[in-house]
C-alpha cells in the first residue's frame, strides 16, 4: 500500500517538473554530464551564440560516433585477425597430433617387429652355435679314430719288422749246422724268439684275420717241432710261412688304410654339409642383424618425433590460450568503450533535443547550476 502511494507521488512531482530540470537532474548524475554543463557554461559566458553551442555539442557527438565507427572497424577486422590466428594455430595442432597419433600407433608394431626379429636372430645364432659343436666333436671323433689307426698301423708294422727279423735269423740258420760251441744261431734259439714275438700279438692276429691266425698257430707249431730243426726242407718251409705272414700283414695295413680313407673322407663331407649351412646361416643372420639396426634407428626415430609433437602441441595450445585471453580482453574492453560512447552520444542528443525546444529558457536555466 504505501508502496504504491510512493511510487504515485514520484510520478506526480516528477510530471511537475519540466524536461529542462529533469534533463539537467541527470547531467548532473554523470562526469559526462557535468563536463557537458560545464562547456555550456563557458560558451554562454564567452557570448556565444545558443545555434553556436547546438553546433559544437553536434560535433562533439559526430566525433564520438565517429570514433565508434573507426573502432567498430578496428574491432571487426581484430576479431578476423582473431579467427585467422586460430584457425593458423589450430591447422598446426592438428598436423602436429595428426602425425602423433600416426607415430603412436605406428611404434608398437615395430617394437614387435623388433622382438621377432631378435628372437630369430637368437634362433639362428643358436642353431650356428650348435654346427660349430658338432663340427668340434666330429673333430674329436675323427681325431680318436685316426690315433687309434695310426698306432694299429704302426703295431702291424713293426710286426712286419719282426717277422722280416726272425726270417732274417732264419735264413743264416739255414745256411749253418747247429754248433753250440761255435756259438752260432741254433733252431731252438730261433723258435724261442718266434715264440715271444708272436705271441704278444696272438690275441689281436687271431681276431682281425682268421688267416692270419691260422698261419701263426701253424708257423708256432712248425718252428718247435725238433723234427724240423735239423730239416733244410723244413726251414724253407717256414720262411714260406713268414713271407705269406708278411704278405697278409701287408693286406691287412692296406685293407685299414683304405678304411682310414674312407672315414676321413666321410668326416670332411659331414663337415663340409654343415659348414656350407653354416654360411647360409650367417647370411641370413647379418640380414637380420642389419634389419634390427634399421628398425632400432626407426625407432629411436618415431620415439623423437612423438616427444617433439607432444610438446609442440601442448606449446601450441598454450600459445592459442594466450591468443583468446588477448582477444577477448580486446573485444571486451571494446564493447565496454563502446557503451560508454553510445551513452554519451545518447547524452548529447537529448541535450541538443532539449536545447532546440527550449531554445529560450534553457540556457538561462544551465548558467544558473553550480557542479
Ligand atoms: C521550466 O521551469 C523553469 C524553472 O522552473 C522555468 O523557468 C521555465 O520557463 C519552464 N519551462 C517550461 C517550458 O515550462
Ligand atoms: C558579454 O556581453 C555582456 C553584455 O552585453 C558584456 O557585459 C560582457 O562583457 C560580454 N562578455 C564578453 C566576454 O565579451
Ligand atoms: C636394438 O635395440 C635393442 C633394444 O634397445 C638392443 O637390445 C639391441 O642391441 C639393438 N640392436 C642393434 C643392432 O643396435
Amino acid at each position: 500500500m504505501y508502496k504504491v502511494i510512493l511510487l504515485c507521488s514520484l510520478v506526480i512531482f516528477a510530471s511537475s517538473m519540466n524536461e529542462s530540470e529533469t534533463l539537467l537532474q541527470t547531467l548532473q548524475n554523470s562526469e559526462f554530464g557535468k563536463t557537458i554543463i560545464q562547456t555550456i557554461q563557458v560558451q554562454l559566458e564567452g557570448n556565444s551564440s545558443v545555434d553556436k553551442i547546438i553546433e559544437l555539442l553536434t560535433q562533439m557527438k559526430d566525433r564520438i560516433n565517429g570514433e565508434q565507427d573507426v573502432e567498430r572497424q578496428k574491432s571487426r577486422d581484430h576479431t578476423q585477425f582473431c579467427d585467422d590466428k586460430y584457425d593458423e594455430i589450430l591447422f598446426v595442432i592438428d598436423s602436429s597430433e595428426y602425425q602423433l597419433a600416426k607415430d603412436q600407433s605406428t611404434l608398437p608394431l615395430f617394437i614387435q617387429e623388433q622382438k621377432n626379429k631378435q628372437r630369430q636372430l637368437l634362433d639362428k645364432q643358436e642353431i650356428e652355435d650348435r654346427n660349430n659343436q658338432r663340427i668340434a666333436e666330429l673333430t674329436d671323433q675323427r681325431d680318436l679314430t685316426r690315433q687309434q689307426y695310426e698306432s694299429r698301423r704302426d703295431e702291424l708294422t713293426n710286426m712286419i719288422g719282426a717277422l722280416q727279423e726272425g726270417k732274417r735269423i732264419i735264413s743264416k740258420l739255414s745256411t749253418k749246422k747247429w754248433d753250440p760251441l761255435a756259438g752260432t744261431y741254433s733252431f731252438l734259439e730261433f723258435s724261442q724268439f718266434m715264440f715271444n714275438e708272436l705271441e704278444a700279438h696272438q690275441k689281436q692276429l687271431k681276431k682281425q684275420s682268421n688267416g692270419i691266425g691260422l698261419l701263426y698257430e701253424l708257423l708256432l707249431e712248425t718252428s718247435q717241432d725238433p723234427g724240423i730243426q735239423a730239416n733244410q726242407q723244413g726251414v724253407a718251409k717256414i720262411q714260406e710261412i713268414i713271407d705269406e705272414l708278411i704278405e697278409s700283414i701287408f693286406d691287412l695295413l692296406k685293407k685299414e688304410l683304405l678304411e682310414d680313407n674312407a672315414r676321413e673322407q666321410d668326416y670332411q663331407n659331414q663337415k663340409e654339409r654343415i659348414v656350407i649351412q653354416n654360411r647360409r646361416l650367417q647370411a641370413t643372420i647379418a640380414t637380420f642383424k642389419a634389419r634390427v639396426l634399421i628398425i632400432n634407428q626407426t625407432i629411436l626415430e618415431l620415439n623423437n618425433d612423438i616427444r617433439f609433437n607432444t610438446e609442440k602441441s601442448t606449446l601450441l595450445r598454450k600459445q592459442k590460450d594466450d591468443w583468446e585471453r588477448t582477444c577477448v580482453d580486446y573485444h571486451n574492453g571494446y564493447v565496454e568503450a563502446t557503451k560508454i560512447r553510445t551513452q554519451q552520444s545518447d547524452i548529447l542528443t537529448e541535450v541538443i533535443q532539449v536545447f532546440n525546444r527550449n531554445y529560450n529558457d534553457f540556457p538561462s536555466l544551465i548558467q544558473n547550476i553550480t557542479v
